[in-house]
């Protein structure tokens, strides 16, 4: 996992190890795994949100750059906001650095749109951008997710 993160997120803020461990334990069902080979190549965390606005998080998304651009980030993506819409949230929510491009243009792609720009979100000159995309209602059942 640790992996991942220092080489998706090279040379920028990285979680550390300790993070994973607790989401792990608080949003186990909502933190998801890509493997190739038995190696862990990419993660999202997704997160139910507070305040009973049934609007879930993607808090972080990494694929490994061995691995990029073969729609692994877009699978986990889908299946973050399966999870969420299963958890009963109508909305999918994330922040993103507005210098990110890629991943903007992947949630773009994706349907999600900007809502608006968050000024000194992270600290003193770290914006961030709010992204959001309806979620669709499960009609049925809880499939399952691994
Ligand atoms: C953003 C990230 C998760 C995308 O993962 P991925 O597995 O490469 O994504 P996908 O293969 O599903 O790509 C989907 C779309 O994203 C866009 N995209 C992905 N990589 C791109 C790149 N290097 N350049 C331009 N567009 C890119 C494209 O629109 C792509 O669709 P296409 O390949 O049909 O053109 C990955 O690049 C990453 O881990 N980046 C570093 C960490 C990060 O920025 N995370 C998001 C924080 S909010």
């Amino acid at each position: 996992m640790l992996v991942v993160e220092q080489a998706a997120f090279a040379g920028r803020s990285l979680y550390p190890e300790f993070f994973f461990a607790q989401a792990l334990d608080m949003s186990s069902e909502g933190f998801l795994v890509a493997e190739h080979e038995g190696e862990v190549v990419g993660y999202v965390i997704a997160v139910i949100g507070q305040g009973g606005k049934r609007q879930g998080w993607l808090q972080s998304l990494g694929v490994h750059p061995a691995h990029q651009r073969r729609g692994v980030g877009s699978n986990l993506t889908a299946r973050a906001e399966e999870f969420l819409a299963q958890e009963g949230q109508k909305e999918a929510v994330l922040t993103v650095a507005p210098e990110n491009t890629v991943a903007r243009r992947l949630y773009s792609r994706l349907g999600y749109t900007e809502i608006e720009r968050l000024e000194d979100y992270f600290g003193e000159g770290d914006d961030r951008l709010l992204m959001a995309l309806p979620l669709v209602e499960p009609t049925s059942g809880k499939p399952a997710i691994t």
